[in-house]
């Protein structure tokens, strides 16, 4: 198999992506809100998080898992706290609403946090994060996810992949990772483009043994963040999703690749409003002077420069804007299939092979 792909611009990626939303029932300013947060993944390099995850939103709302027409609603305010209610919206969709009430809320109080129970698949958290931080908030974005991660010391998956995502304003630092060595995409990735290994590290065969094979990581599990720590920030982050927004827990979530019944994801969106307690501009230079120090740094042997979380996805995006965003050639044939069924004329033109 070939890991050949095709070079897009992202604007007629994201005018495609649109259309097959639109296609498939979901309101224009929705359909734009889903191809932007797509399609600003595959701009980052993130292309675990990008358009790859549209065939799989397509299938839920060609089979009725997610509703394309809920918007979801406030479920609790009280004070600085907020719980939405998705009502098996579009994760972007309640996400956006989620993220509007959580900065509403850091203006009204210094921080706001609002946690939403029945939504689905929002992208990649950075989106999220990136969203209040551009307001002058300090973003933390969490959410529970599909079950494939087990307790450290078992072999029945529990967890997801729950990712954590902080963005201080500034946009000079921007930690997105899941709490698994690597996200969930990346075996798919690597099964889409043929490749029968990954890394030594990413998962476990279904007895809970490392594995390098795709085929036995897709049958089997993922691995824990860092052994048991990362089972522990799975479990801390279900606490602050799940737990708290009243949602589905661990192994009741259901998933992008599981038919039959919702996703029924949780998210936690916090917002602080650090001007509250110094200047949004002194706040900014503190963070370069931390980013500094750590650049300052010498680098290890082997390296050539120490980086800091959210520069390799920044330089790939000023790299992706001027030269175009990269699929891959079997994830580009699904989309036209999707377009063809869809019945989308429009399919973005090829800027390279
Ligand atoms: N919606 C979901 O259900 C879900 C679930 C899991 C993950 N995700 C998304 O998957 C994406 C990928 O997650 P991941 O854990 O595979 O990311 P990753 O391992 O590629 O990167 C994790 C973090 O490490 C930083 N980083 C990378 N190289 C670095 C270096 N050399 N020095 C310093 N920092 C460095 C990155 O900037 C990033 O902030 C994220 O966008 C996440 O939100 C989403």
């Amino acid at each position: 198999m070939s890991n050949r792909h095709v070079t897009l611009d992202a604007g007629a990626l994201t005018g495609f992506m649109q259309a097959l939303f639109a296609a498939s029932g979901v309101r224009e300013e929705w359909s734009a809100l889903v191809a932007d947060s797509l399609v600003a993944a595959n701009l980052r390099g993130v292309d675990s998080h990008g358009v790859q995850l549209a065939p799989f939103y397509l299938a839920q709302l060609a089979d009725g898992r997610v509703d394309a027409q809920a918007a979801g609603q406030v479920a609790i305010e009280a004070g600085a706290l907020l719980s939405y209610d998705g009502q098996n919206g579009l994760g972007q969709v309640v996400a956006s609403h989620a993220v509007d009430h959580a900065a509403r809320l850091a203006r009204a109080h210094g921080l706001g946090l609002v946690v939403a129970r029945e939504s689905n698949h929002f992208g990649a958290a950075a989106w999220w994060a990136q969203r209040l931080s551009s307001q002058g908030l300090l973003g933390v974005v969490l959410c529970n996810a599909s079950t494939i991660v087990p307790p450290w010391q078992a072999k029945d998956p529990v967890w997801g992949t729950n990712p954590i995502c902080v963005s201080p304003p500034g946009g000079r630092w921007l930690l997105d990772m899941a709490t698994t060595t690597v996200a969930m995409g990346k075996i798919y990735k690597a099964k889409v483009n043929g490749e029968a290994e990954i890394p030594a590290g990413w998962a476990m065969d279904s007895e809970g043994r490392p594995t390098i094979s795709t085929a036995e990581a897709l049958a089997g599990l993922l691995m824990p963040l860092g052994g048991y720590k990362g089972s522990g920030l799975a479990m801390m982050v279900e606490i602050l999703t799940g737990v708290l927004a009243g949602g589905a827990m661990g192994t009741e979530l259901g998933g992008l690749r599981v038919e039959g019944r919702p996703f029924r994801v949780s998210q936690c969106f916090l917002a602080i409003d650090v001007a509250r307690l110094m200047p949004l501009p002194e706040f900014e230079a503190r963070m370069e002077r931390l980013i500094a120090m750590v650049k300052s740094t010498r680098p290890a042997a082997g390296f050539d420069e120490v980086l800091v979380a959210g520069e390799p996805e920044w330089r790939r995006e000023a790299e992706r804007r001027k030269t175009g965003v990269l699929v891959d050639e079997p994830l580009f044939c699904t989309l036209t299939d999707w377009a063809g069924r869809l019945g989308v004329a429009q399919t973005p033109s090829k800027l390279s092979l």
